[in-house]
C-alpha cells in the first residue's frame, strides 16, 4: 500500500477515503507541523496532503524521495515550490472551485463590515460606549451605484462580482487575458485603483503580484475608497497600507490575509476603519471538508496512475 502523509488534521471521512487505499500518517499536533518533523515523516511517503501553513520546498521533496503527489488543501499554492516538484516528476494539485462561493461570501462579509463600520460599531456596543441614536451617527458608504474594482478576475473575483451586481454596483476588473463581457468593464490596474469605490484583490501570490498594492498603488486610490484583501497577505505591502491609512489616502481596509501570518502589522491594529479577520475566506464546514476531500481524491488518482483531477497549471 502507498503511504500518505497529511500535515494537519482533516475530517475523518477524508481519512477513511484515503485509508481504503493507503497507509495514512496524519500529524495531530496543535499548529503547523515543525519542519524537522515534516522532513522525518515525509521520508517514505508516496503522497503528501499539505496545508497552507507548510512551505513544501525542495528540502521537503529531497527528504521525500518516494513522493509522487503533493495535494495542497487550498486553491492557492504559493507555499509549494512547483518548479522543484516538476523537476522531480512530482504532481502538484490544488482545490479550485469547491471554495469559490464560500470565499466570495466572506469577501462580501468584510466588504460590508468595512463600508458600514460594523467592527467599529460592535466594539462600541461591547465597550458600553454607545449612548444614543442620532441621524448623523457612524455613517458608512452606500454601495448601490458605486464601482467595485476586482483585481484578478478569476473564479473568486467573478463570484465576488456576481454579489456586487446584486448590491447594485458597477463592476470593473483587471485581466491579462482579454475578455469580452457585457456586465463588467476591463481596465488596467491603475484605472481600477483610480476609479473604484471598493477595490477587492483576487490575484494569486506570485513574484509579479507581491506588493502589487504598495505606496504607489495606494496613492492612486480615491480617498473615499476601501481596500479588501482576501487573497494572500504579501499582495499588499502592510507597512505602506499603514502609511496610507495614517495619511487618510483611503477610507478604510478589510483584510483576511497578512504578510507574515499569524502576525499582523501592529500599525494596523489601532485603526477603527480597518476590519481584520484571521484567514477565514473558505472557513465553512462544508467547504473545508470539500477541499480536504478533493485533495485526497487528487492524491489517490495520482497514486493509482491516473491523471489528477485538479493539477496546478
Ligand atoms: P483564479 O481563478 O486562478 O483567479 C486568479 C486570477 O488572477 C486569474 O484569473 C488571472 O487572470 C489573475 N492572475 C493570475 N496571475 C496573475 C498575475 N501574475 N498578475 C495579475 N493577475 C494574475 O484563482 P481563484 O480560484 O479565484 O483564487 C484566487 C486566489 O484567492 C488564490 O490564489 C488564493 O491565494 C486566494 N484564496 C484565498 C482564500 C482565503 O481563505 N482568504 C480562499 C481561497 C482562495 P488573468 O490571467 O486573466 O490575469
Ligand atoms: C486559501 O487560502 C486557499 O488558497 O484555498
Amino acid at each position: 500500500m502507498p503511504r500518505v502523509l497529511i500535515t494537519g488534521k482533516v475530517p475523518s471521512s477524508v481519512v477513511r477515503r484515503l485509508e481504503a487505499h493507503c497507509e495514512v500518517d496524519m500529524y495531530l499536533g496543535d499548529g503547523p507541523i515543525p519542519k524537522a518533523e515534516l522532513l522525518a515523516r515525509v521520508a517514505g511517503a508516496h503522497g503528501l496532503l499539505s496545508l497552507i501553513t507548510e512551505q513544501i520546498d525542495a528540502e521537503v521533496m529531497a527528504a521525500g524521495t518516494d513522493l509522487r503527489v503533493i495535494a495542497n488543501v487550498a486553491v492557492g499554492y504559493n507555499n509549494v515550490d512547483v518548479a522543484a516538484a516538476r523537476t522531480r516528476g512530482i504532481t502538484v494539485t490544488n482545490t479550485p472551485d469547491v471554495l469559490t462561493e464560500a470565499t466570495a461570501d466572506f469577501t462580501w462579509a468584510l466588504l460590508l463590515a468595512v463600508t458600514r463600520r460594523l467592527g467599529e460599531g460592535e466594539r462600541l456596543v461591547r465597550s458600553g460606549g454607545w449612548t444614543r441614536w442620532a441621524l448623523d451617527f457612524m455613517l458608512g458608504m452606500e454601495l448601490r451605484g458605486k464601482q467595485l474594482g476586482i483585481v484578478g478576475y478569476g473564479r473568486i473575483g467573478k463570484a465576488v462580482a456576481v454579489r456586487g451586481r446584486a448590491f447594485g454596483m458597477r463592476i470593473a476588473y483587471t485581466s491579462r487575458t482579454p475578455q469580452l463581457l457585457a456586465d463588467a468593464e476591463a481596465m488596467s490596474v491603475d484605472q481600477v485603483l483610480a476609479t473604484s469605490d471598493v477595490v477587492s484583490l483576487h490575484v494569486p501570490l506570485t513574484p509579479e503580484t507581491t506588493h502589487l498594492i504598495g505606496k504607489t498603488a495606494l496613492t492612486k486610490m480615491k480617498r473615499s475608497a476601501y481596500l479588501v484583501n482576501t487573497t494572500r497577505g504579501p499582495v499588499v505591502d502592510e507597512a505602506a497600507l499603514v502609511w496610507a491609512l495614517e495619511q487618510h489616502l483611503i477610507a478604510g481596509a478589510a483584510l483576511d490575509v497578512y504578510e507574515r501570518e499569524p502576525e499582523v502589522h501592529p500599525g494596523l491594529l489601532p485603526f477603527e476603519n480597518v476590519v481584520l479577520a484571521p484567514h477565514l475566506g473558505s472557513a465553512t464546514v462544508e467547504t473545508r471538508t470539500a477541499m480536504a476531500d478533493l485533495a485526497a481524491r487528487n492524491a489517490l488518482a495520482v497514486l493509482a496512475g491516473e491523471p489528477a483531477l485538479t493539477p496546478v497549471p
